[in-house]
């Protein structure tokens, strides 16, 4: 696995999302000070995650089709999608944020 920088815990608030940008992408999720990192690309089409909304129930909702998916899991919660996305670790280190993708998906 590759350690790939995201950017500083002060730059991603609560409710904040980031899209990093690996190969395939990567969105970052702060939810009530947890960090969360799930596939960009949703699995039912060509939506951004990272410019999804981050409900209070833990989850993230596609910005094109409202599909819901778990930001702990990935599971894909409701309707059109029906993959999961898949996961990624998150490490939080001296204030710096931090995604842990397979090795090659550095862009
Ligand atoms: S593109 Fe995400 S639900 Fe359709």
């Amino acid at each position: 696995m590759e350690k790939i920088h995201v950017c500083s815990t002060a730059d991603l608030s609560p409710g904040e999302s980031r899209r990093v940008d690996t190969s395939p992408a990567v969105a970052v999720f702060n939810h009530d000070g947890s960090y969360y990192a799930l596939a960009d690309l949703c699995t039912h089409g060509n939506a951004s995650m990272s410019e999804g909304y981050i409900e209070d129930d833990c989850t993230v909702e596609c910005p094109i089709h409202t599909a819901r998916f778990c930001l702990k899991t990935g599971k894909a919660l409701t309707q059109p999608a029906n993959e999961d996305l898949a996961t990624f670790d998150v490490l939080v280190e001296d204030d710096e944020i931090y995604v842990m993708v397979p090795e090659g998906a550095a862009a």
